[in-house]
């Protein structure tokens, strides 16, 4: 496996390798690999014919300071990881390597997330998904006409790069299922910060989803009655709620949706302790 250090090293591996007809496949992450993220290097192998992998913890989409010096480091497992699991090419890079043309005095602006950057996340986080709407800007135009491959997980992430992915003419973007726990916890980086007793208890962010899940295969198409059925789960609970919502997937606003729904997602955002996780599911007839 190549291991670059810098995004222009990169641009040119990738460059050759569309000259050598290759195609590639891209998945941009921030480190501590797990096998949520393995899952979409796996995919991304089986439909190209190489793959590559950024790590880059990026400063512009952390809101506050702590969060970023907290978030967990792990680059030589991640190496070993990626060279096991059939990577072809990890890159990293600075800020400044990322966007060479600001002076390092001056603070990089942000491209506003759009349309879909609106509600829940843009209320409890703000300015995060503006942060990664700029660095996957700079992410895709460093590996150019590829599939790059994001997860359901981070479903407002989805959302906004799939939305930028179309303003600039690539890549294409695919979504890739949510890996999980046995308990249904939703595997992230930063389950690694949670104590023992603190595990089990954030397993109640899934049993609420699949509330809303059941209520919906019964035949509930109220948002409200569904947002319900999530929150009382959540409120019995230690979690800290910041959301239990209920969005339109496609018809994406920053207010819940009124009357009879078609097509939902439940989303939820809560925190133990420190630890923030979201969390979401489509809420549709199919087993969980
Ligand atoms: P990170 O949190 O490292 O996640 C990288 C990719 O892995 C994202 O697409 C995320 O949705 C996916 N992922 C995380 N947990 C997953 C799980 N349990 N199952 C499936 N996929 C999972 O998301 C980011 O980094 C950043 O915002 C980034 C896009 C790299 C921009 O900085």
């Amino acid at each position: 496996m190549l291991h670059l250090s810098s995004p222009a090293e990169a641009k040119e591996w990738c460059a050759s390798q569309r000259r050598q007809n290759q195609t590639i496949g891209f998945v941009p992450t921030m480190g501590a690999l797990h096998r949520g993220h393995l899952s979409l290097l796996n995919r991304a192998r089986q439909e190209n014919t190489t793959c590559c992998v950024s790590i880059f913890i990026n400063p512009l989409q952390f809101e506050d300071g702590q969060d970023f010096d907290a978030y967990p480091r792990n680059l030589d497992t991640d190496l070993s990881l990626l060279a096991d699991n059939g990577c072809d090419m990890v890159f990293e890079g600075t800020l400044e390597q990322f966007f060479p043309e600001i002076d390092p005095k001056d603070s990089i602006p942000l491209i506003p997330a759009g349309h879909f950057g609106k509600g829940l996340e843009e209320e409890f986080r703000p300015g995060h998904l503006d942060g990664v709407r700029t660095i996957v800007d700079r992410l895709f135009k460093v590996v150019g006409e590829s599939k790059a491959y994001f997860g359901e997980k981070d479903f407002q992430q989805t959302l906004v790069v799939s939305d930028l992915a179309r303003a600039i003419g690539y890549p294409e973007v695919i979504v890739c299922p949510t890996v999980r726990e046995v308990s249904g916890l939703a595997l992230s980086s930063r389950n690694s910060l949670l104590k023992a007793e603190q595990a089990s208890e954030v397993t109640q962010i899934y049993q609420a989803l699949l509330a809303a899940k059941k209520f919906w295969q019964q035949g509930e198409r109220d948002p409200e009655t569904l947002r319900c059925a999530m929150n009382d789960i959540l409120e019995a609970s230690t979690l800290v709620i910041e959301y239990a919502a209920i969005r339109d997937p496609e018809n994406w606003s920053a207010s819940p949706p009124y009357g009879h729904l078609t097509q939902a997602q439940a989303l939820i955002a809560a925190r133990m302790g420190s630890v923030r996780l979201i969390d979401n599911m489509r809420l549709d007839n199919e087993t969980p």
